[in-house]
């Protein structure tokens, strides 16, 4: 199993919007942190996608890291 690159140290919060979909960067090569922008192919990763049911702040995971995917779970303070 090949790891992802650690994009960030910390989680990316960002306000999400009630009936919009996201799909979360697992592979941590995007430049659009924490969204994926394509570049996971050829790195075995896929985006793991997120439905928004309310709008409200969501702690995305940076350091892709965490066993709660997409969000963090404070996995980033161990590493
Ligand atoms: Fe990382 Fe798509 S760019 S999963
Ligand atoms: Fe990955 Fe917190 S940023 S667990």
């Amino acid at each position: 199993m090949i790891e992802p690159v650690r994009a960030s140290d910390k989680p990316y919060v960002i306000e999400v919007e009630a009936g919009e979909c996201y799909f979360w960067c697992a592979c941590g090569k995007s430049a659009t942190q924490p969204f994926c922008d394509g570049s996971h192919k050829g790195t075995g990763f896929k985006p793991i996608k997120y439905n928004a049911t309310e709008s409200k702040k969501v702690s995305f995971c940076g350091c892709k890291q965490s066993a709660t995917q997409p969000f963090c779970d404070g996995s980033h303070k161990n590493s």
